[in-house]
């Protein structure tokens, strides 16, 4: 509902009933399969689920890799979800598919681990002490969550990896580490130095015949406005999406009937669980065939019956 005419329409609708026409051309868009061929071709690589919250990252992530890995080729299904719901979403294993989770909770204890072994041996109690109290800061976490996902970068040289990535803000957070390190290391070689021997995981994630970001967003006008947004993030950084996945496409469904008594038994799951004790009064105005447009028309929504 974007627009003044469009708000102006949520008043009204008996005039304008009659269902559109319903177009007849080929959507401008493939079926999933293609791009797990245009994926596959590579023979490895990083798979980067991106886009906002509930578009269905995890759930096509999850597609992905299980296509492929029926397809006879060994993957990794990583999220980087806090909260990660790919087990669930899975529910079920596949030959030669593995699932992992970058935990910031673990990682951040085995990143520790790591430096206190290292360094730890030349200090003395109190030298430790503060080792460890400099390991408590918040950064502790963003560098060790940093560091796995560099591991998961590197083995995409190999095989194939997809990565299920949190809503967008925290992925990107993700990205400006991997850019830190990035001019961290190019600043630490000095200048004059030629920093061709080098690949931080920036670059491979720049690299498009490793990485190839898809980015998922849902037919609608906020989410693939948020969707472009993203991308332009990314182009920032110099990454350019690989493809957009528009998921939950009613237009893509083909068949009708099962599916659009799907979509309303779970609108009334939800309506009933609003009545159920989220809201004292609970209204609702009906998705119109077309969109309720004039005074008349708004009018009528106001009168409409109780459904
Ligand atoms: N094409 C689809 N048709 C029907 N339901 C879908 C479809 N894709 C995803 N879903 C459902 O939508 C919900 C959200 O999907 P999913 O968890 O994959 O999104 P997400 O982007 O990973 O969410 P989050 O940002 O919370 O991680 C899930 O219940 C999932 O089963
Ligand atoms: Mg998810």
């Amino acid at each position: 509902m974007v627009g003044l005419a469009a708000l102006r329409s949520l008043w009204g609708g008996a005039a304008t009933l009659e269902a559109a026409p319903v177009a007849q051309a080929p959507l401008p868009a493939l079926a999933l399969g293609a791009l797990v061929d245009e994926l596959e071709r590579a023979g490895h690589g990083l798979v980067m689920v991106m886009g906002k919250g509930g578009v269905g990252k995890t759930t096509l992530a999850a597609a992905l890799a299980v296509a492929l890995a029926k397809r006879g080729h060994a993957v990794h299904l990583t999220t980087t979800d806090p909260a990660a719901h790919l087990t669930a979403t899975l529910e079920g294993e596949v030959a030669g598919l593995q699932v992992r989770r970058i935990d910031p909770v673990v990682e951040t204890q085995r990143y520790v681990d790591e430096i206190v072994a290292r360094r730890g041996r030349e200090l003395d109690e109190q030298g430790k002490a503060l080792l460890l109290e400099d390991l408590r800061s918040p950064c502790t976490e963003e560098v060790a969550v940093f560091h796995a996902f560099s591991r998961v970068i590197s083995e995409a040289r190999r095989t194939f990896v997809v990565l299920d990535t949190a809503p967008t803000g925290h992925s990107l957070l993700l990205m400006d580490a991997t850019g830190a390190y990035h001019r961290q290391t190019l600043a630490s070689l000095g200048p004059g130095v030629e920093p061709k021997r080098i690949t931080t995981p920036l670059m491979r994630l720049q690299d498009p015949a490793l990485t190839r970001v898809i980015i998922v967003t849902l037919p609608e006008t906020t989410p693939v406005s948020q969707a472009a947004a993203l991308q332009e993030d990314l182009r920032r950084a110099h990454i350019e999406p690989f493809a957009w996945v528009v998921n939950r496409s009613l237009a893509a469904s083909g068949t009708k009937d099962p599916l659009l008594a799907a979509r309303l038994n779970g609108e009334r799951r939800q309506l009933a669980r609003i009545a159920a004790g989220l809201a004292k009064r609970t209204f609702v105005v009906p998705w119109r065939a077309q969109p309720p447009v004039g005074v008349a028309a708004l009018e009528a929504l106001g009168r409409a019956a109780a459904p």
